[in-house]
């Protein structure tokens, strides 16, 4: 956790759920709806088919809801996309842009990244900036390199503590059920903090820095209190409002501790 900075729990539902999985949506729409919901906030990214009945589902409920990738302009002739515009019309908030995934399957590069980042700022949107190294390159210990590489080239000038979050999420990490250590995870995200405090000052101390790669209800707990961990973003973990609630919930214990 940091000081002063809210956390964030948010789940990437990637290509999963139909119509049937709402009845997830909105039990985890009921379950944050206690105290903590005060002092942490939870989003969840359904597939673009079901985030307008999503949003809908939630407007009694802190639970945002937010899409997982946009293009990059507004509208026009790219068949099969959607717009930051589009995602906000459905009450979206946030938007996950430059997944490992997207990255790999439809060779998103750092600059694409950094223009659907102004985009989703054009839309009011929150963009969750992923980054991370894959296997080859944590083997050859170029991790900070690339994080480095990656902040600078995916991350607008126009970043702030309110429309950006960055997620690290390791690429061998991602839905392999191994997380790296939590030294490990600790000087990743130090080096995030002050690269994005040199970068953006004050408002880089505050931008909320996610851990994303097979976080799950047993280890949420010990990876949430690292020092400058300010929540998580969840993929298989999230489908089940269950197991989205137990992460969450950690949060309980983490709070009363600082206090
Ligand atoms: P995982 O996915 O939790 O299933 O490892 C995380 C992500 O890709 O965001």
């Amino acid at each position: 956790m940091s000081p002063d900075v809210r956390p964030l729990i948010a789940g990437n539902w990637k290509m999963n759920g139909t119509r049937q999985s709402l009845g997830e949506i909105k039990a985890m729409a009921e379950g944050v709806m206690g105290p903590l919901s005060d002092r942490v906030d939870a989003l969840i990214c359904p597939p673009a088919t079901l985030l307008y009945v999503a949003t809908a589902l939630c407007t009694d409920s802190p639970l945002m809801v937010g899409a997982q990738d946009c293009h990059r302009n507004v509208s026009g002739p790219h068949t099969g996309d959607i717009s930051a515009e589009m995602i906000a019309d459905c009450f979206g908030t946030h938007v996950i842009l430059g997944h490992s995934e997207r990255r790999t399957d439809h060779g998103e590069t750092d600059h694409i990244v950094r223009d659907k980042a102004a985009a989703a700022y054009q839309a009011e949107l929150t963009a969750i900036i992923c980054v991370g190294e894959t296997e080859d390159e944590r083997d050859s210990y170029s991790t900070l390199d690339v994080l480095r590489r990656q902040l600078r080239g995916s991350v607008p000038d126009g970043a702030t503590a309110d429309n950006t979050v960055i997620a690290y999420e390791p690429v061998w990490a991602i839905g392999s059920g191994v997380t790296p250590t939590a030294e490990d995870i600790d000087v990743a995200h130090s080096f995030m903090r002050s690269e994005l405090v040199r970068r953006f000052g004050d408002e880089g101390r505050h931008m909320r820095l996610l851990y994303g790669g097979s976080v799950k209800p047993a280890n949420a707990e010990k990876l949430m209190s690292i020092a400058n961990v300010d929540g998580a973003l969840v993929g298989g973990a999230s489908l089940k409002a269950d197991d989205f609630l137990a992460i969450y919930s950690v949060y309980e214990g983490l709070i009363a501790e600082t206090l």
